[in-house]
């Protein structure tokens, strides 16, 4: 059984189409992260996946649990940090996991022993009597983290959990997630982050609604044709408008930073000695440049 199924899932919004057939498949028991730019769809297949909306067509499974059928379900089986984490900024931090206790109807024989093992996890014992409204970014993440994870789930929807927050709470942050991962427990994570996604065991790339990939970081990076040589230069535009008037053969160019990417054959790779360029791996960051253009160059064709 897979831990997430959907077949041409699709949401509307109107005439907007925020989510357009997507078919995917998610391992149990691995890291899946869900990469796209602003306003791709992230949240909005996260939260049909999680029973909040309502998919407009298709179908998808958790669990094996239907996501329109059996939403309620779902909802007991999941966890779920969304965006904005939903925590009581005048509530304490033991208030908080409280009342999330509460909420997946916790026995109170296990209730005190897991708001114990989540704050533990979280790095916040001692601060367990604190206004939640006090905590910083880092430590209110991992609250809503634990929050939604005391009913223990074997899977976990994390939307954007490490938005906004400094690079030693991300660290500390993404620890957790191996840990759970290493457990047992699926997660989905969405992420603006590529060095995140390089961490996960499967990654989705979704752009203006549709997936268009899907597969193991080094699948990915495998998949682009040509070899990827980095040239730097104070003015990477100029240099490629050098390149093209030239009419060096390239597959693709594009600026990166302080750098000019090619994606060059393997047969035309002595035609670019003299650029002095340097044979790089490609990151998901090529990986994603590629994948978008010939998105682009589908539709227009
Ligand atoms: N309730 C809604 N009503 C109308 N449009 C919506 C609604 N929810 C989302 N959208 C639109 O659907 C598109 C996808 O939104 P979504 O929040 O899923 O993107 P996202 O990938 O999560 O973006 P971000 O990285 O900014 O969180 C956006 O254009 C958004 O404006
Ligand atoms: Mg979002």
């Amino acid at each position: 059984m897979w831990a997430v199924e959907t077949r041409e899932l699709t949401r509307t919004f109107g005439a907007f189409t925020a989510v357009d057939r997507v078919s995917l498949k998610i391992r149990q028991g691995g890291i899946y992260g869900f990469l796209g730019p602003n306003g791709s769809g992230k949240s909005t297949t996260i939260r049909m996946l999680c029973g909040i909306i309502e998919p407009s067509a298709g179908s998808g499974q958790v669990m094996g649990l239907d996501i329109v059928g059996q939403s309620e379900q779902i909802k007991a089986q999941i966890g779920y940090m969304s965006q904005k984490f939903s925590l009581y900024d005048d509530l304490t931090v033991r208030e908080n996991l409280e009342f999330y206790a509460g909420l997946y109807s916790l026995p109170t024989s296990m209730k005190n022993e897991r708001i114990a093992e989540m704050i533990r996890m979280a790095g916040l014992t001692g601060r367990e009597n604190e206004l939640t409204a006090n905590l910083s970014g880092g430590w209110k993440q991992r609250l809503a983290l634990g929050s939604s994870i005391l009913h223990r789930p074997q899977i976990l929807f994390l939307d954007e959990p490490t938005g906004g927050v400094d690079p030693k709470s991300r660290r500390m942050f993404w620890g957790i997630i191996y840990d759970l991962a290493a457990a047992g427990t699926t997660v989905m994570v969405t992420t603006h982050f590529m060095d995140e996604a390089e961490h996960c065991d499967e990654i989705g790339f979704i752009f203006e609604g549709r997936l268009i990939a899907s597969d193991t970081p080094s699948g990915l990076k495998k998949s682009i044709p040509g070899r990827l040589l980095q040239i730097s230069s104070a003015d990477p535009l100029g240099l490629m408008a050098e390149i093209a008037r030239q009419g060096l053969p390239m597959l693709d160019a594009y600026a990166q930073g302080a750098a000019v990417h090619l994606r060059v054959a393997e047969m035309d790779l002595d035609k670019y000695e003299k650029l002095q360029g340097k044979l790089i791996q490609p990151s998901l960051e090529d990986v994603f440049v590629h994948f978008v253009k010939q998105k682009r160059q589908e539709v227009a064709a």
